[in-house]
């Protein structure tokens, strides 16, 4: 079993979650907030090397203020707790996307915890936030242009990135919604009804279960996912 399975994980159905049970939808995102802090502790002994969660699209600014102030909030309130225990379980910590729209005070949590990590190898826990894929690709375009080198491995380098295995996506949906377009290229994908407040290690376990038994081709004819 390799130990460097790269995870994407679009979590989902925090809002039905919340309404379902007559909540805010911002009680909804605080228990997504538990649900990532289980999958982080339970990832490694998993086989997981990387896991990225999508925590904040581009597009997610269109929702109401005070929704994007709640997953602000509780970006950086999960920082300020948490890095120590990712130090202490060697996690390292980082983030993609853009930072110039975010506030001050979170930015400066991010590259805290993304300094303070930096040389943890337990898992890296890697949080997609004011990100879209088609942006990255974008300046990593300009990036290729302004080094005249135009290839795949330019490419992968501009990134920074690296190819995912496995997407989950949790709450019955079946899209990408902008997410590592580029890094999905040969990813096997699971698709869950529950919604990311339910979701346990179990059920990640199981979404291991079934990439490891998938037939992975990459256009060719061999083997099976490992
Ligand atoms: C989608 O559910 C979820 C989000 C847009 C936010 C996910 C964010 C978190 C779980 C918090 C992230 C925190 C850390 C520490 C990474 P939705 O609100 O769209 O659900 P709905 O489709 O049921 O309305």
């Amino acid at each position: 079993m390799t130990s460097t399975l790269h995870v994407g994980i679009i979590m989902d159905g925090n809002g039905r979650w919340a309404e379902g049970r007559r909540l805010p939808r911002s009680a909804g995102h605080r228990a997504g907030v538990r649900t990532v802090r289980k999958m982080v502790e339970y990832a490694p002994k998993l086989g997981v090397g990387a896991l990225t969660v999508y925590a904040f699209s581009s597009d997610n600014w269109r929702r109401p203020p005070t929704e994007v102030r709640t997953l602000m909030r509780l970006l950086e309130t999960y920082l300020n707790h948490e890095t120590e225990h990712c130090l202490k379980q060697g996690v390292r910590i980082q983030f993609i996307g853009r930072r110039d729209r975010l506030a001050r005070m979170l930015v400066a949590a991010i590259e805290t915890a993304e300094e303070r990590t930096k040389h943890c190898r337990a898992l890296t826990l890697r949080i997609a936030v004011d990100y879209s894929s088609r942006d990255a690709l974008v300046d990593a375009a300009r990036a290729m242009a302004g080094s005249g080198r135009f290839d795949r491995e330019s490419m992968k380098e501009a990134l920074g990135t690296e190819d995912l295995d496995l997407v989950i996506r949790t709450a019955g949906e079946k899209r990408l919604s902008d997410f590592l377009l580029w890094e999905c290229a040969y990813s096997e994908f699971v698709f869950t009804d529950k919604l990311w407040p339910d979701f346990q290690p179990s059920d990640l376990e199981a979404a291991i279960e079934i990439f490891r038994n998938r037939t992975r081709k990459f256009g060719g004819l061999v083997s099976k996912a490992s």
